[in-house]
Parts: C-alpha cells; structure tokens; sequence
C-alpha cells in the first residue's frame, strides 16, 4: 500500500528546490504549494518551516492570514463572492441565493464531486460592476442570477 503522506512529502520536497531558503521565499513557496495541491497540510507546514528554519507556527499564521490559502482540500473551482458594501448594496443576497441553490451547498463548503467550494470575499476592485465573483482567477461582474447559472452550467460542462 502507498503510504499517501510519504508521497505528499516528497511533492512537498520538489516544490521546496525551487525556492531559495530564505524567510521571505514563505509566502510564494505556500502559493505554489497551495496551488499545486489545492490546499497546505499540517505535515507540508512543518516540513517548510524546516526547509526556511523558522517555527512552524509563523508558517501556520501566515497560512491563516490569507483566505486564497487553505488548510481544507477545496473544490477544482472556488467560487468566491464578494460580501463588501458596493456588492452588497447592488444585490449580493440574490447571487447568494442562486449559488447556493444551483451548487446545493453554503458558503465554506464543497460541492461532493469536488467539483466546487463557495465561500466569501472582501473587495476585489469591481465596485463600479458589481456584484462581482471570483471562479478560481477569473472575475465575473454585474452579475445576475441569470449569469451566475450560465456561468455554473459552463464550468460543469467543461469536466
Ligand atoms: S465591493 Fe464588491 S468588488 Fe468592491
């Protein structure tokens, strides 16, 4: 049997070359960690406090202090709305309900083919179009629950 944890440690160690040792190279080792497996586990927090020999402690702090960083394996698409005054104010309440609807899940949870996580977001520089989304990279604005469908049914189309 594949010990599952011995395998994630050595991605962990591929990744850790690439990266200079020094204590500013944390936050882009943790993006690309995060990046590549969808979220950062206990185990890859140690073993990259190790490689920047600092405590794993600050590496769990900053993993805690920025939401595009997880400690829970997420869907292939995060759906991240935004929950700031503009959005809320140009009718968040009705594209949470359609994604919560069309996702049948709430916000912190994924979807159980994996397919998707929908959680919140502060302000990602689309006031004047808003409501506006996160999937992943990608911004979507002056959404409407018409939109938010489309945009759900093309995503699933694509797997
Ligand atoms: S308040 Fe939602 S994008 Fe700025």
């Amino acid at each position: 049997m594949v010990n599952i944890d011995i395998c994630k440690q050595k991605e962990i160690s591929g990744i850790l070359v690439r990266f200079e040792k020094r204590r500013d190279s944390l936050l882009p080792i943790l993006i690309e960690v995060n990046r590549i497996h969808g979220f950062i586990t206990p185990i890859a927090m140690a073993e990259i406090a190790e490689f920047l020999e600092i405590p794993v402690a600050e590496v769990h702090g900053v993993v805690s202090f920025y939401h595009f960083l997880s400690t829970k394996k997420r869907g292939k698409y995060t759906v991240r709305l935004c929950k700031t005054i503009s959005c809320e104010m140009a009718g968040k309440e009705k594209i949470e309900k359609i994604l919560k609807k069309e996702l049948g899940i709430n916000f912190g949870e994924t979807t159980s083919d994996g397919l998707f996580t929908l959680e919140y977001t502060n302000c990602i520089g689309m006031c004047d179009k808003s409501p506006a989304m996160l999937v992943n990279d990608n911004v979507y604005f002056n959404l409407t629950p018409e939109k938010v469908i489309k945009v759900i049914d093309e995503l699933r189309k694509r797997d």
